[in-house]
């Protein structure tokens, strides 16, 4: 991913999503991680896209002292169900592996079985709820972890 791909992904991202990333939300990012509060810590950020070639899904993830968090995925609507979220899910899986990451957590809408029924089949599992967590809803947050 880099700066170039931000229009496409914010398309994808708004359709997705409830409450979507703004562009400012890529741009920093993507902007030079010695900026980033995470970097300090020694944390690194990675994002891919899948293309084919144009951007139809991406995936933002965050790793520090250890351990990663899955930040944002998302395919394109018409392009659900044909593999784009499953090659995303294992460019993270691939890449923590090679850093000695031991566990990657991520947040969840209660409502979202899809991505929940997703996460699970990549051995996710349900480790809390925050309750009204989001916002705009006040729906529930689950968290899952997957050690790796
Ligand atoms: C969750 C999400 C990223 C999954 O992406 P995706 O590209 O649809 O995922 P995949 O196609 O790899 O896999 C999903 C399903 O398609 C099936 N599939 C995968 N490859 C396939 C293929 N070539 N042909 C047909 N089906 C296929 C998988 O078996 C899977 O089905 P299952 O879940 O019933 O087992 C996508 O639905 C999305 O963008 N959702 C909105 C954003 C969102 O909710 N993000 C998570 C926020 S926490």
């Amino acid at each position: 991913m880099s700066g170039p791909d931000v229009p496409a992904m914010m398309a994808i991202e708004t359709q997705a999503n409830p409450s979507p990333w703004r562009a400012h939300d890529f741009d920093a990012f993507l902007a030079d991680p010695g900026q980033a509060g995470e970097a300090a810590a020694g944390g690194i950020r990675r994002a891919w896209v899948y293309a084919d070639p144009e951007v139809r899904g991406f995936l933002c993830a965050v790793a520090v002292a250890g351990e990663a968090e899955l930040q944002a995925i998302a395919v394109e609507r018409s392009r659900w169900g044909r593999g784009a979220g499953t090659a995303l899910m294992e460019s993270l899986l691939a890449w923590t592996r090679g850093q000695g990451i031991s566990d990657i957590h991520l947040e969840v809408r209660e409502g979202n079985q899809r991505a929940l029924d997703f996460y699970a089949r990549f051995g996710f599992t349900v480790v809390g709820k925050r309750p009204r967590y989001y916002q705009d809803n006040g729906e529930a947050a689950i968290l899952m972890k997957r050690n790796c």
